[in-house]
């Protein structure tokens, strides 16, 4: 029989704490607070308590939370900005918007994340920052890459990974500035777009707290060329909420991407499972294997129920709005080759134990017959 699988079973998780989030919600509702407030502060508190830095300042998504420390930095036309050709399109996006130049490095085949012992050769004068990305939710190799560093601002691209550990550490505490997405299928989900900065500089803290609220540092006096990029208090409110199930999930996340593994080693089959490095964990915000003949595999399984998608399918180098970079196929080969072969698996913390066994039985049916 077959099974009717979600990717991110986003029903599941309101179903477990219905009762709380609306709540939290019809308060702010009745309080009309909508925009800052309580909700926000105590939010952005607990987000900065968890992160071990001193100041979260809560934003209106992921990629807000990108550009506007590119904004406080002073980022712009003739500055270069490393990061990964190997995520999604906002990272080297918010770069481009500032008017700098995005400038790729390839990846590790292991991890998906930016190979530091590539970084070196592309720093020049004009390298104002450096954007690792923790994919997957897996954090980047951020000691090595502050290292190369140097003095130059590294802010970690944590919209996947918030909440991962890295060697007594947390993704977004781990370089000068962090940055997260709330988007709704997140490991900490919004119930719309949210996302997050976070930083221990408190003269850096303060002018993205500036930026975001256009630039405001009294009422109607702007230092600074900001943006709207403020989190509604409704969204802050579900957050409040699902920060106190926060652990518990990851711990379950934790679970299912171990017994994902495990399971689809005994199966035997030609499939390459994510690797963690032994002195960090993943939150998993994807379960992302290799295979061979993907289209076919993923149509088999969609077949079974079982849905399927691919972060990402194009590197960024090889997109269109980035041909101006004029760099064509062949400049990043490992990128290009986890490319071709990447799925990710249905996960979320409501996964069940029996629809994993039921995933993996079919994943391995549909690698054999795709040969
Ligand atoms: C690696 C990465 N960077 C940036 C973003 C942008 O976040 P948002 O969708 O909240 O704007 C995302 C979200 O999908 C992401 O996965």
């Amino acid at each position: 029989m077959n099974r009717k699988i979600e990717f991110a079973d986003l029903k599941a998780q309101y179903g477990a704490y219905k009762d709380e989030i609306d709540e939290a919600v019809l308060k702010v509702m009745g309080s009309a607070q909508f925009i800052m407030g309580p909700e926000v502060a105590a939010l952005e508190d607990s987000l900065a308590r968890y992160a071990g830095v001193s100041k979260a300042v809560s934003l209106s998504s992921g990629t807000d939370a990108l550009l506007v420390p590119l904004m406080a930095l002073g980022v712009g036309p003739g500055d270069e900005v490393i990061t990964t050709p190997f995520t999604f399109i906002a990272t080297a996006e918010v770069v481009a918007l500032t008017g700098a130049k995005p400038v790729f490095v390839d990846i590790d085949e292991k991890t998906y994340n930016i190979d530091p012992a590539k970084i070196g050769e592309k720093i020049t004068a004009r390298t104002k920052a450096i954007m690792p990305v923790s994919l997957y939710g897996q954090p980047a190799d951020m000691d090595e890459i502050n290292k190369i560093a140097g003095g130059i601002p590294v802010i970690e691209d944590a919209c996947q990974s918030f909440g991962a550990d890295y060697k007594g550490g947390k993704s977004c505490g781990l370089s000068l500035i962090g940055a997260t997405s709330f988007f709704p299928s997140k490991p900490l989900g919004c119930y719309g777009d949210g996302g997050a900065v976070f930083t221990s500089d408190p003269e850096l803290g303060a002018r993205m707290e500036s930026i975001r609220n256009h630039g405001q540092i009294q009422r109607y006096r702007h230092k600074y060329i900001g943006i709207n990029g403020r989190l509604d208090a409704i969204q802050a409110a579900v957050l409040n909420v699902k920060m106190k199930h926060f652990d518990a999930e990851l711990k379950r996340r934790a679970e299912i991407g171990a017994r994902y593994t495990s399971l689809i080693k005994a199966g035997g089959a030609d499939i390459v499972t994510p690797e963690i490095m032994p002195d960090r964990s993943s939150v998993y915000a994807q379960y992302s294997v290799r295979v061979k003949n993907r289209e076919k595999v993923a149509a088999f399984l969609n077949e079974k129920g079982v849905p399927t998608a691919v972060h990402y399918p194009i590197p960024l180098h090889l997109q269109e709005c980035y041909a101006y970079l004029g760099e064509g196929e062949g400049a990043y080969p490992v990128a290009e080759k986890v490319s071709g072969e990447i799925m990710s698996l249905p996960m979320s913390a409501f996964l069940t134990d029996p629809d994993m066994d039921y995933i993996v039985g079919c994943l391995n049916e549909a690698v054999e017959k795709a040969k």
